[in-house]
Formats: structure tokens, sequence, C-alpha cells
């Protein structure tokens, strides 16, 4: 007899930890390199072992039905990392979620045909295949950058009265903040990169922290919570403001329909990502217009499941919910809703996103009109 609580699997996107600092152009959101901090790794194993309490743990409520709790079972699981956006932080950052996740266990052993029995390294380490999602051969994790279309929608979104009013708002606080910023333009559509600069100085110099005035911080957060919904929304759904999430929701469907289908191994999906598809899936979703809060950009080490629950007769079909953790500080998981909903059947969660989804490398080259870069010169329809 299966309960209405019973769950099949659950679809995860996970943000980076903490990192050093990160520019990206205003302009198209080209990224410098930068590198996760053994605190990323800290806070990345914190979310895989909150994550492990609450899917895996076989005395957890909401342990994914079947899933295997001390030795891995890797037909159970995906875990994809976008290895753009500033080189290795997000491939990194996953290693530090899957050792929370699935820690080092003596029983992740074998005993061999002359009697011994081996223990994996570092005392039964368990090693869980990554996909490296490199975006220069598959966009869908990484799909905002060299998008001509997305960078329009950018230079819109600024030149938009709403963006010219917020900016004339910030500008006496950019003043004040000016001579802590080391050089860099105060100009609002650099808002990302002068709240980044703060925040990474906040976590990583004394000096700095000491000196920063106690609310300047947070007021720059809030602005640039502002400049980066702007960025990564758009007023309709099947906008390229969203193109973010848009190239994701393929694999969230199969991944979905997998874990749908008693006879598929499959349990637990990982994309490791940054912050952008958190905000463009929460605006596609509408989950923003019930929690206006959570519209910004997501803490480090921020998890949204998505989980499949069993229906509650044989006769129905499985059901779709939304939960978020807004990084290290959020001590559960939030209930969002979908549409308005607190869940969705399976088909109807799929057939409300199906239309903004772009599917193949060759819609995504014609959605950015991009036709060189990214696999786009191969492009038959180009
Ligand atoms: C992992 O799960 C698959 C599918 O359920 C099963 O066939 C396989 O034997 C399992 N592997 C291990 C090592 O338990
Ligand atoms: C090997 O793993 C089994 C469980 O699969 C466990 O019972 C046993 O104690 C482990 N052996 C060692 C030497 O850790
Ligand atoms: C059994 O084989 C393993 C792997 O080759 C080796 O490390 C171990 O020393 C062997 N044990 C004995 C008792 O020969
Ligand atoms: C950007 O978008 C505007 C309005 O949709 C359009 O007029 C313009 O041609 C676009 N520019 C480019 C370079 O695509
Ligand atoms: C500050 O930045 C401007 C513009 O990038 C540059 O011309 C100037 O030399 C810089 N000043 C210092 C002190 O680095
Ligand atoms: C630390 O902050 C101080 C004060 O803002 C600044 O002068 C210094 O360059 C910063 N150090 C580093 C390594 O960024
Ligand atoms: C369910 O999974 C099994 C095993 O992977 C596969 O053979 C079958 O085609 C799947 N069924 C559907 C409806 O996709
Ligand atoms: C999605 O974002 C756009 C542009 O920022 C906004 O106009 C719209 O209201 C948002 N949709 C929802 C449901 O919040
Ligand atoms: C996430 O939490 C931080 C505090 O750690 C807060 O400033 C931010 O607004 C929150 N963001 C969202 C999207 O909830
Ligand atoms: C993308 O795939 C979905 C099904 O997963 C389908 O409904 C949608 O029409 C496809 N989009 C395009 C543009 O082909
Ligand atoms: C696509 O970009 C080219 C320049 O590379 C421009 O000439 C053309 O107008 C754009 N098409 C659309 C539909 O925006």
């Amino acid at each position: 007899m299966v309960s209405a609580t019973t769950l099949l699997g659950v679809v995860l996107l996970a943000r980076h930890g903490d990192r050093l600092e990160f520019f990206q152009d205003p302009l198209t959101y080209n990224p410098t390199q930068t590198f996760l901090t053994p605190l990323g790794s800290v806070q990345e194993q914190q979310l895989g072992t909150f994550l492990r309490d609450t899917y895996i743990d076989p005395g957890s409520p909401t342990a994914i039905e079947g899933i295997s709790s001390d030795v891995v079972n890797i037909t159970q699981l995906i875990v994809r990392a976008d290895a753009g956006g500033g080189g290795s932080v997000i491939l990194t950052s996953v290693q530090g979620l899957l050792q929370g996740l699935y820690p080092p266990t003596t029983d992740n052993n074998i005993t061999l045909a002359n009697g011994t029995t081996i223990v994996a390294p570092l005392g039964g380490y368990q090693a869980i295949p990554i996909e490296s999602v490199e975006p220069n051969l598959d966009i869908s994790l990484n799909s905002f950058t060299s998008c001509p279309n997305f960078d329009n929608h950018t230079a819109q979104f600024y030149a938009s009265p709403g963006f010219q009013a917020e900016g004339e708002m910030a500008k006496p606080f950019l003043e004040k903040l000016q001579p802590y910023l080391d050089n860099r333009s105060i100009d609002f559509t650099n808002m990302f990169n002068i709240f980044d600069y703060v925040n990474v100085q906040s976590v990583h110099n004394a000096t700095f922290l000491a000196e920063l005035p106690p609310t300047f911080a947070a007021q720059a957060y809030a602005y640039a919570n502002f400049h980066e919904n702007g960025v990564f929304t758009d007023t309709s759904p099947a906008g390229i403001g969203n193109i973010a999430i848009r190239t994701i929701l393929p694999s969230i469907f199969t991944s979905l329909t997998r874990m749908a289908n008693a006879s598929d191994s499959l349990k637990l999906a990982i994309n490791e990502i940054s912050y952008k598809p958190f905000i463009s899936l929460f605006n596609i979703t509408e989950a923003t217009a019930a929690d206006p809060s959570i519209a910004g950009i997501v803490d480090y080490a921020s998890a949204v499941a998505l989980e499949l629950h069993a229906p509650a007769t044989p006769a129905d079909e499985p059901t779709v919910s939304m939960r978020f953790k807004n990084g290290t500080t959020d001590a559960m998981f939030h209930d969002l809703t979908l549409f308005g909903s607190p869940s969705l059947p399976l088909s109807t969660f799929i057939a409300r996103l199906a239309p903004d989804a772009i599917n193949t490398t060759s819609e995504w080259c014609t959605a950015c009109n991009q036709t060189t870069l990214r696999g786009c010169a191969q492009n038959p329809s180009s």
C-alpha cells in the first residue's frame, strides 16, 4: 500500500559554495575565472548532509523509496555540473555536496578471492560519476552567455524606466559605498559586481569587514537582487530573459518521467549550477508571485527540490512539488507554489512548462540568434 507521501524521486538544483571574487561583464555576463574556497566546500558538504538526512536516511519520513542508504548505487543517481561560469567552481562544489550525501563508509568494501577484504580509500570514500557539462558542447546548464538576443534583453532592461528609477534611488548609496570598492565602477549596470565585491570581501578580508558600515552589505545585496531579477526574468515565460532555466527544463522532464517509471532505477538527479536558473525558475513557475521574497540571488549552497510523490491511489498519477532552501543559514526546506498550487500532477507540470522548453542546441541557436559559437555553426537551420 503506497501512502500519499511516498517519495519516488527528486530533481535537485543546487548552487555552488563560497568562492573568491567573480566578475561578470554586465552586458554579456561573460565570466572571469574564480575559485571555490574551503568554506565553499564545507557549505556544500553541509548541504549534502542535509539532503542525506532529508532524502536518504531510512529513518527520515521523507526518504526516497528504495534509495540505497549507506553505499551509493550509482544507477540511482545522475549528477551534472555546469563547467562554465568562472571555471571549476561549480564542478568542485558538487564534489563537496556528494561527500555529504554519501559520506565515506567502511561498508564500501569488497572481499577478494584470496579472502582479504579491501575498504575503499579515505575510510571508504564513495566515488560518484559527475557529468561535467561543458558549455561549448552542451548549452543546457549555461545558456545565458554567447546569446546575442539575451544580451539585447539585458540592454533593454538597463534602458527601461524601472531600471533607471532604481538606479537613481541607488545612486546616493553607491556614492557612499564607492570609497570601499577599490576603484570599481559604481554605474548601476555594474551592480552584481559591486555586490559580489562587497560580499566576498566581507567574508574574506578582516580590514574590509571592520571598515564597511554595518548596513552597506545588505543594501548592496538588495540592489543586486533587483538587478539580477530583472536580467534573468522576462514578461513572457518563454521570453529570452528566462533562457537560464528554459534549457534545463528538458532534463527535468526526462528525470521526473524516469522516476515515475517503476522499472527505471533513477531516483535522484542533481544539477549543480549558478544562481541564474533559480531566478528564472521562480519566474516561469510563478513561485515569486506567491513568495515575492524569493526573487533575487539565492545564497551560496542553496537548493531547489522538485519532488515526485507517488499517487494517492494507483489510478492517479504522481505529483510534483517544489521546495527551496536558501543557503547554509536557512535550516530547512520551504514549500513553494507551482502556478499557485502546492503540487501538480506530473503531466500537468510538464504540459505547463513544455512550451517554454528549449530542447536542442539548434533551438537555442535560433532563440539566441547565435550563428557561429557553441555548436551553432554546425546547425543545419542556420
Ligand atoms: C543498483 O541498482 C540496480 C537497479 O535497481 C541493480 O540492478 C543493481 O544490482 C544495484 N547495484 C548494486 C551494486 O547494488
Ligand atoms: C564490509 O561491508 C559490510 C556491509 O556491506 C559490513 O558488514 C562489514 O563490516 C564491512 N567490512 C569491513 C572490514 O569494514
Ligand atoms: C589478496 O589480494 C590483494 C589484492 O591483490 C592483496 O592486497 C592482499 O595482500 C592479498 N591477501 C593475501 C592474504 O594474499
Ligand atoms: C534588440 O531588440 C529590439 C527590440 O526587440 C530590436 O529592435 C533590435 O533589432 C534588437 N537588436 C539586435 C541586435 O538583435
Ligand atoms: C580607476 O579606474 C579608472 C577607469 O577604469 C582608471 O582610469 C584609473 O586609472 C583607476 N584609478 C586607480 C587609482 O586605479
Ligand atoms: C582588504 O580591504 C582593504 C580595505 O578595503 C583593502 O585596502 C585591501 O586591498 C583588501 N585586501 C585584499 C586582499 O583585497
Ligand atoms: C521504463 O523503464 C524501463 C527500464 O529502463 C524501460 O525499458 C521502459 O521502456 C520504460 N517505460 C517507459 C514508459 O518509458
Ligand atoms: C516574471 O518576471 C517579469 C519581468 O521581471 C515580471 O514582469 C513578471 O511579473 C514575473 N512573473 C511572475 C509570475 O512573477
Ligand atoms: C537568502 O538569504 C539571504 C541571507 O542569507 C538573504 O539576504 C536573501 O535575500 C535571501 N534570498 C532569497 C532569494 O531568499
Ligand atoms: C520540447 O519538448 C517538449 C516535451 O518535452 C515539447 O512539448 C515541446 O513542444 C518541445 N519544444 C519544441 C520547440 O519542440
Ligand atoms: C541576428 O543577428 C544579426 C547580426 O549578427 C542581425 O543582423 C539580425 O538582425 C539578427 N536577427 C534577429 C531576428 O534579431
